[in-house]
């Protein structure tokens, strides 16, 4: 079985056929300008286990990389605004949970290789929790959750030094109603909840629903 294929059921009842990295980087290739703003927003709605968020995390973590290294707490803020910005959904659990861990480890490989032993744990904590609310199970189409609940999305703002602004959307709120549903790519709507602001330490334990 190619790596592009878990099962011929699944590819029947999901149309799941993973993309090659020749064709992602190709098509990533096209919004380069946006891969490399470490804060600029993608949302995949059929991410699968997150070929193309992968890429696009690698993209944002080399020019963070490049502009940061030299101070671990800026590469540390920047590092995890590039997170942040990613966002995934996926009707399979099992490749939701591997989207996440696969970020995770591209994100952990690239701090440690900078940073040897100084690394911090609790850190890469709250990397993996922000991950936990911006890559979500649930039928794209329908935008619920298999619980049948509105799948909802984390806006985070860093507002000032570390403070963190947590607002949560319902996925339809970020879709222009039209025909089309396109995408507006920006939360403008009013937010469903609104956080206190809180250290991007602490994210874990004051923002957790
Ligand atoms: C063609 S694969 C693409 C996966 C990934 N984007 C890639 O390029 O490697 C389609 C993915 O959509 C998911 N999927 C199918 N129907 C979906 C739905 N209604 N909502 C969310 N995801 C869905 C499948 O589980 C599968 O992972």
């Amino acid at each position: 079985m190619s790596a592009q294929i878990k099962s011929k059921s699944r590819v029947r009842d999901k149309g799941e056929v993973f993309t090659n990295p020749r064709e992602v980087n190709a098509m990533l290739d096209l919004v380069k300008q946006e891969t490399e703003r470490i804060d600029s927003r993608f949302l995949e709605p059929a991410c699968g286990n997150g070929n193309f968020l992968i890429e696009i995390l690698r993209q944002k973590l080399e020019v963070v990389k490049a502009r940061y290294k030299k101070s671990q707490w800026e590469y540390e803020k920047n590092a995890l605004i590039a997170v942040m910005s990613i966002y995934g959904v996926d009707i399979m659990q099992d490749n939701v949970n591997e989207c996440i861990e696969r970020l995770l480890t591209l994100f952990t490989d690239y701090y440690k290789n900078l940073y040897k032993k100084n690394i911090k744990e609790d850190y890469l904590e709250i990397v993996h929790f922000v991950l936990t609310k911006n890559i979500l199970c649930g039928d794209a189409l329908s935008m619920k959750a298999n619980s049948g609940k509105p799948l909802v999305f984390a806006e985070w703002s860093f507002v000032k030094g570390s403070l963190v602004q947590r607002r949560d959307f319902k996925y339809e709120q970020l879709l222009v109603q039209n025909d089309k549903n396109t995408l507006l790519g920006d939360f403008i709507e009013k937010p469903i909840k609104t956080y206190p602001l809180t250290h991007y330490l602490n994210l874990k334990e004051n923002t957790n629903d």
